[in-house]
């Protein structure tokens, strides 16, 4: 599971054609959309909206343990899709600012971004069966100690990733809030 790298394929297609739509949005109004503008919110509210799927979708697909909902290798590859796509969109929502929280949220999304890829990295060291368990059929393959070591690093890495994200999503909400108050009802 995962080695194919479809997702990240995917994610890259995806990526050109939003790219595509920014580069006519720079060419017919030659100058950068901005965060309020119409495009600005409509990539800013779908991206968060990505988001939000990648935070929730996968762990509560993870928990309810039902092969009936589909193979947690799609829905962790659907996870990496939406945690790639989503963030992008969010940045070209940025406008190439950075300031206060708003730049904060950006940072902690693009960590989280990056995060994301080392854990990637981590958990296809790990043998799986194509619903995340591990298995122990294959186990034999690896030195027992390396496999060890994945482990830990897995859950470590669990440690990191999963906190950057609810600072994520509490400093996103604090700016959506703010930014549609002052900027855009207040207009
Ligand atoms: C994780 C999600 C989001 C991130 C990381 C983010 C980030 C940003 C950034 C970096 C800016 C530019 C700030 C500056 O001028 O320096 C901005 C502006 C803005 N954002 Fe977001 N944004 C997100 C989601 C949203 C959503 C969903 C909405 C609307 C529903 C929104 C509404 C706005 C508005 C209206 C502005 C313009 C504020 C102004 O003109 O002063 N943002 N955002
Ligand atoms: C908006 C961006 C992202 C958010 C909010 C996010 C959030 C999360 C959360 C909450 C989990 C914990 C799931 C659980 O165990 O219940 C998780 C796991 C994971 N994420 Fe992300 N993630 C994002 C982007 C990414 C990206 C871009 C990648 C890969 C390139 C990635 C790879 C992973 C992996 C490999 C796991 C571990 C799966 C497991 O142990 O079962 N994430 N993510």
């Amino acid at each position: 599971m995962l080695r194919s790298a479809r997702e990240l394929w995917l994610s890259f297609l995806a990526m050109l054609l939003i790219t595509a739509t920014y580069a006519a949005m720079l060419f017919f109004t030659s100058e950068t959309p901005a965060a309020g503008s119409f495009y600005g919110h409509t990539v800013g509210i779908i991206g968060f909206l990505l988001m939000l799927m990648t935070e929730t979708l996968y762990s509560l697909r993870k928990r309810t343990r039902s092969a009936r909902l589909g193979r947690m290798s799609d829905w962790l590859q659907l996870h990496i899709f939406t945690g790639i796509v989503g963030p992008y969109m969010v940045l070209l929502h940025s406008s190439w600012k950075f300031n206060g929280l708003a730049g904060a949220t950006m940072l902690l999304t693009a960590v989280i971004v990056l995060s994301g890829f080392v854990g990637r990295y981590i958990y296809t060291r790990i043998p799986r069966t194509a619903d995340g368990i591990e298995d122990q059929g294959r186990i034999g393959q690896m030195q027992a100690s390396t496999l060890a070591n994945a482990r830990r690093l897995m859950s470590l890495w669990h440690t990191v990733h999963i906190p950057i994200g609810m600072a994520l999503f509490t400093s996103a909400f604090v700016h959506i809030l703010g930014a549609l108050y002052y900027a855009t009802f207040l207009k």
